[in-house]
């Protein structure tokens, strides 16, 4: 009898080791399921989950008393099921990785899982189920999809910023023969008109038959009469590219008018007012303005910039039987922001990324150089802000002016 109790005490010993051990390998197992960060799921061969993992329940923000005993489907947004059938092919022991699943969370939105799945085995190594890992690939898709973002940004300061010095070169080198041009075709203007007095005198002094016949032979009237437009014309052409010169001399760098302080509010109204007062174009405009914005900046350069883009926004709704323009003014972030919207027929995609570059432009031949906007770009960067374009839906082209506070 004392030796049968012996036993007994000897058992339950050894039960009460065999149990702790457990339960220290059980809170092994859960230390290291909740510590990772990967989610896992656990389920039988039917597809019946029996285990999930914390990593799961942070990112569906469901508790994991809601996965249990559920069928595997039910974790995947419903587009899913095509590729969920997939993951029971690990049941055969084929193998299922690098599969991309949408993962239902608990405000009814979705976010994007890789998984890998592999076969779980018993102690005799017959398959029981299967174990699912997967990495939550949202984040590193908005870090991706941010990157890729700064980086075009980048492309493109550092392709604006490269045209702007080509440009300044190009136009420091027209600079002189231009001047020159201009200068030689006024003396030529004031020589022309006293080479044509001088052959009127000489006819009318000295007008015979051999006269007549030689200056009918070298066509001597009709070059008089071509003499004064050709002339003209030339000046007119060398005057624009003149101004064009100065244009872009003027922004690359030169002049720097002084900061002051200014109400960017009077100076949206002064800037519609100059344009809609030159243009046979009347829109109706509409303005969502701050009583009264005091900014440091340089006055002359903002107005350029709104003068040109309502410019353009009034061009654009040439064909439009109702033109409304739209300025608004936002603070937010230390910034200003003033958007002019149109109602014309927006930009095309392959002009977007386009607009903003040196003599791009769409309309006819003498009546846009195609730099309105390229000044406006590098005077938005000078001043420490941007200058974005961007279609609005059942409206036309949105520019957004970013001015710093
Ligand atoms: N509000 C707008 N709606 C639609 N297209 C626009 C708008 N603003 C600009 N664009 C497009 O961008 C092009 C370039 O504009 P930008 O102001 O640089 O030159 P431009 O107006 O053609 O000539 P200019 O040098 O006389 O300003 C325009 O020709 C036009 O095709
Ligand atoms: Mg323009």
């Amino acid at each position: 009898m004392e030796a049968v109790y012996a036993d007994l005490v000897q058992h339950q010993v050894e039960l009460e080791i065999k149990n702790s051990e457990l339960e220290e390998t059980h809170k092994f197992v859960n230390s290291v399921l909740s510590a990772m960060t990967d989610v896992l799921l656990a389920c039988d061969t039917n597809g019946t989950i029996e285990q999930v993992n914390a990593a799961l329940e942070q990112l569906t923000g469901k508790p994991a008393d809601a996965f249990l005993l559920e069928p595997l489907a039910s974790v995947f947004s419903a587009e899913c099921a095509e590729k969920v059938a997939q993951i029971s092919q690990v049941l055969r022991r084929e193998l299922v990785i690098d599969i991309e699943l949408n993962v239902r969370c608990a405000d009814n939105s979705t976010t994007p899982l890789a998984l890998n799945c592999s076969p779980r085995y018993d102690h005799d190594g017959r398959v029981v189920g299967m174990v699912l890992i997967g990495r939550p690939v949202g984040e590193l898709r908005r870090a991706y999809d941010q990157l890729k973002q700064t980086q075009q940004q980048l492309v493109h300061s550092e392709k604006m910023a490269s045209l702007g010095r080509l440009v300044a070169g190009v136009a420091h080198e027209l600079n002189n023969p231009i001047s020159f041009v201009f200068g030689n075709m006024h003396v030529l203007k004031r020589y022309g008109s006293r080479i044509t007095q001088y052959l009127q005198k000489v006819e009318e002094m000295h007008g015979g038959e051999s006269l007549r016949a030689l200056q009918d032979e070298y066509r001597i009237d009709r070059i008089l009469g071509d003499m004064e437009p050709l002339i003209d014309g030339t000046l007119e052409g060398a005057e624009r590219i003149s101004e064009i010169v100065q244009d872009l001399r003027r922004y690359s760098g030169g002049q720097r008018e002084p900061a002051e302080t200014i109400d960017l509010t009077a100076t949206i109204h002064k800037a519609v007012e100059w344009v809609v007062r030159a243009s046979r174009i009347q829109p109706e405009v509409d303005y969502v303005l701050p009583e009264e914005l005091e900014l440091e900046t340089r006055k002359g350069q903002v107005h350029q910039i709104l003068v040109n883009l309502i410019q353009n926004a009034l061009d654009a709704m040439g064909e439009r039987e109702q033109p409304r323009l739209l300025l608004r003014c936002e603070q937010r972030e230390g910034k200003c922001q003033v958007s002019v919207t149109d109602n014309g027929p927006g930009i095309a995609d392959h002009d977007l990324p386009h607009i903003f570059e040196p003599f791009f432009t769409n309309k006819p031949v003498g009546q846009g150089t195609g730099l309105g906007l390229y000044i406006s770009y590098g005077l938005a960067q000078e001043l420490g802000g941007d200058l974005t374009a961007r279609n609005v839906p059942e409206a036309g082209a949105c520019f957004t002016l970013t001015l710093p506070l």
